[in-house]
Protein backbone atom coordinates (compact mmCIF):
# COMPACT_ATOMS: atom_id res chain seq x y z
CA UNK A 1 0.00 0.00 0.00
CA UNK A 2 0.96 3.42 -0.84
CA UNK A 3 1.63 5.88 2.17
CA UNK A 4 -0.76 8.57 2.93
CA UNK A 5 0.59 12.12 3.75
CA UNK A 6 -1.74 14.72 5.34
CA UNK A 7 -0.93 17.96 4.91
CA UNK A 8 -2.79 21.70 5.74
CA UNK A 9 -2.17 24.46 7.36
CA UNK A 10 -1.11 25.02 11.43
CA UNK A 11 -3.35 24.20 13.50
CA UNK A 12 -6.32 22.17 11.01
CA UNK A 13 -5.92 18.94 12.81
CA UNK A 14 -3.35 16.86 10.67
CA UNK A 15 -2.66 15.33 13.76
CA UNK A 16 -6.22 14.56 15.41
CA UNK A 17 -7.15 13.17 12.38
CA UNK A 18 -3.95 10.82 12.26
CA UNK A 19 -4.69 9.64 15.84
CA UNK A 20 -8.05 8.66 14.78
CA UNK A 21 -7.41 7.08 11.65
CA UNK A 22 -4.71 4.59 13.38
CA UNK A 23 -7.73 3.81 15.63
CA UNK A 24 -9.75 3.14 13.24
CA UNK A 25 -7.45 0.80 10.83
CA UNK A 26 -4.17 -0.93 10.74
CA UNK A 27 -2.50 1.54 9.70
CA UNK A 28 0.58 2.63 12.04
CA UNK A 29 1.40 6.99 11.68
CA UNK A 30 4.40 9.19 11.83
CA UNK A 31 4.45 12.36 12.03
CA UNK A 32 7.04 15.04 10.79
CA UNK A 33 7.48 17.31 13.16
CA UNK A 34 7.90 14.24 15.71
CA UNK A 35 10.64 13.22 13.57
CA UNK A 36 12.51 16.10 13.66
CA UNK A 37 11.86 16.95 17.62
CA UNK A 38 13.42 13.41 18.22
CA UNK A 39 16.58 13.72 15.89
CA UNK A 40 17.23 17.09 17.32
CA UNK A 41 16.22 16.31 20.77
CA UNK A 42 14.75 19.65 21.04
CA UNK A 43 11.28 21.47 20.53
CA UNK A 44 10.25 22.94 16.74
CA UNK A 45 9.76 26.01 18.55
CA UNK A 46 13.69 25.72 20.29
CA UNK A 47 15.13 25.24 16.39
CA UNK A 48 13.56 27.61 15.04
CA UNK A 49 14.66 29.97 17.78
CA UNK A 50 17.90 28.64 18.13
CA UNK A 51 18.55 27.98 14.23
CA UNK A 52 16.17 29.52 12.67
CA UNK A 53 13.72 28.81 10.10
CA UNK A 54 15.85 27.08 6.89
CA UNK A 55 17.71 24.99 9.26
CA UNK A 56 14.29 23.43 9.90
CA UNK A 57 13.30 23.42 6.52
CA UNK A 58 16.10 21.45 5.48
CA UNK A 59 15.41 19.08 8.40
CA UNK A 60 12.02 18.74 6.27
CA UNK A 61 13.76 17.92 3.41
CA UNK A 62 16.04 15.16 4.58
CA UNK A 63 12.95 13.28 6.63
CA UNK A 64 11.40 13.78 3.05
CA UNK A 65 13.81 11.78 1.31
CA UNK A 66 13.96 8.94 4.28
CA UNK A 67 9.89 8.57 4.22
CA UNK A 68 10.53 8.66 -0.18
CA UNK A 69 13.03 5.55 0.33
CA UNK A 70 12.20 3.75 3.81
CA UNK A 71 8.68 3.72 4.40
CA UNK A 72 6.06 2.23 2.99
CA UNK A 73 2.23 1.60 3.87
CA UNK A 74 2.38 4.29 6.78
CA UNK A 75 0.15 7.14 7.32
CA UNK A 76 2.22 10.48 7.25
CA UNK A 77 1.00 14.02 9.43
CA UNK A 78 3.07 16.50 8.43
CA UNK A 79 4.12 20.14 9.42
CA UNK A 80 2.30 22.73 7.83
CA UNK A 81 5.36 23.89 5.67
CA UNK A 82 6.16 20.64 4.90
CA UNK A 83 4.13 20.49 1.60
CA UNK A 84 7.32 22.53 0.15
CA UNK A 85 9.49 19.80 -0.02
CA UNK A 86 10.62 18.63 -3.48
CA UNK A 87 8.70 15.47 -5.14
CA UNK A 88 5.88 15.01 -2.04
CA UNK A 89 4.18 12.78 -4.58
CA UNK A 90 6.20 10.49 -4.79
CA UNK A 91 6.11 10.22 -0.55
CA UNK A 92 2.50 8.63 -0.83
CA UNK A 93 -1.13 9.82 -1.62
CA UNK A 94 -0.87 13.54 -0.97
CA UNK A 95 -4.31 14.21 1.09
CA UNK A 96 -4.94 18.32 1.93
CA UNK A 97 -7.29 19.06 5.02
CA UNK A 98 -8.76 22.27 4.23
CA UNK A 99 -10.63 24.90 6.24
CA UNK A 100 -11.12 28.70 6.01
CA UNK A 101 -8.59 30.51 8.23
CA UNK A 102 -11.26 31.94 10.50
CA UNK A 103 -12.35 28.37 11.51
CA UNK A 104 -8.84 26.83 12.38
CA UNK A 105 -8.46 30.18 14.58
CA UNK A 106 -11.30 29.71 16.21
CA UNK A 107 -10.64 26.07 16.56
CA UNK A 108 -7.86 26.84 18.30
CA UNK A 109 -9.07 29.49 20.39
CA UNK A 110 -11.73 27.33 21.56
CA UNK A 111 -9.34 24.47 22.58
CA UNK A 112 -8.44 24.25 26.67
CA UNK A 113 -4.45 24.23 25.54
CA UNK A 114 -5.43 27.52 23.44
CA UNK A 115 -2.53 29.03 24.40
CA UNK A 116 0.03 26.43 24.47
CA UNK A 117 -1.06 25.81 20.91
CA UNK A 118 -0.08 29.19 19.78
CA UNK A 119 3.22 29.79 21.73
CA UNK A 120 4.62 26.06 20.38
CA UNK A 121 3.88 27.49 16.60
CA UNK A 122 6.74 29.86 15.80
CA UNK A 123 4.55 30.96 12.78
CA UNK A 124 1.16 31.43 14.18
CA UNK A 125 2.69 34.11 17.22
CA UNK A 126 1.29 36.81 15.13
CA UNK A 127 -2.33 36.26 13.39
CA UNK A 128 -1.79 38.69 10.49
CA UNK A 129 1.06 37.51 9.34
CA UNK A 130 -0.41 33.97 10.02
CA UNK A 131 -3.33 34.83 8.01
CA UNK A 132 -0.63 35.87 5.13
CA UNK A 133 1.02 32.64 5.41
CA UNK A 134 -2.25 31.43 4.92
CA UNK A 135 -3.31 33.05 2.17
CA UNK A 136 0.25 32.47 0.00
CA UNK A 137 -0.43 28.65 1.09
CA UNK A 138 -4.11 27.92 0.16
CA UNK A 139 -3.68 27.53 -3.44
CA UNK A 140 -0.32 25.68 -3.07
CA UNK A 141 -1.38 23.25 -0.99
CA UNK A 142 -4.88 22.47 -3.38
CA UNK A 143 -2.12 22.19 -6.35
CA UNK A 144 0.05 19.80 -4.54
CA UNK A 145 -2.46 17.47 -3.53
CA UNK A 146 -4.19 14.54 -5.14
CA UNK A 147 -7.24 14.64 -2.48
CA UNK A 148 -9.09 17.83 -1.11
CA UNK A 149 -10.92 17.12 2.45
CA UNK A 150 -13.35 20.05 3.62
CA UNK A 151 -12.70 19.95 7.46
CA UNK A 152 -14.72 22.67 7.71
CA UNK A 153 -18.22 21.28 8.78
CA UNK A 154 -17.31 17.76 9.28
CA UNK A 155 -15.81 16.06 12.87
CA UNK A 156 -12.79 14.08 13.29
CA UNK A 157 -13.94 10.44 13.22
CA UNK A 158 -15.83 11.78 10.03
CA UNK A 159 -12.93 13.18 8.14
CA UNK A 160 -10.95 9.91 9.24
CA UNK A 161 -13.54 7.64 7.86
CA UNK A 162 -13.35 9.75 4.55
CA UNK A 163 -9.54 9.66 4.06
CA UNK A 164 -9.96 5.85 4.40
CA UNK A 165 -11.95 5.58 1.86
CA UNK A 166 -10.81 7.76 -0.57
CA UNK A 167 -6.82 7.40 -0.10
C1 LIG B 1 4.93 25.04 10.33
C2 LIG B 1 3.99 24.26 10.95
C3 LIG B 1 4.25 23.51 12.19
C4 LIG B 1 5.75 23.21 12.32
C5 LIG B 1 6.53 24.47 12.19
C6 LIG B 1 6.32 25.18 10.85
C7 LIG B 1 4.57 25.76 9.09
O1 LIG B 1 3.51 22.28 12.21
O2 LIG B 1 6.16 22.28 11.35
O3 LIG B 1 6.18 25.30 13.25
O4 LIG B 1 5.47 26.20 8.34
O5 LIG B 1 3.34 25.88 8.80
P1 LIG B 1 1.90 22.20 12.46
O6 LIG B 1 1.24 22.37 11.13
O7 LIG B 1 1.70 20.84 13.04
O8 LIG B 1 1.57 23.30 13.42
Amino acid sequence: MKNIILIGFMGVGKGSVAREIVKLSDLVALDTDDIIESMENRTIKKIFAQEGEEYFRALERKVALWLQKEVKGTLISTGGGFFKVPNLSKIGTVVYLSAPFETIYNRILAHPNAEKKLRKRPLFQDIEKARKLYDERSVLYKKAADIVIDVSDKDIPEVAKEILKKA
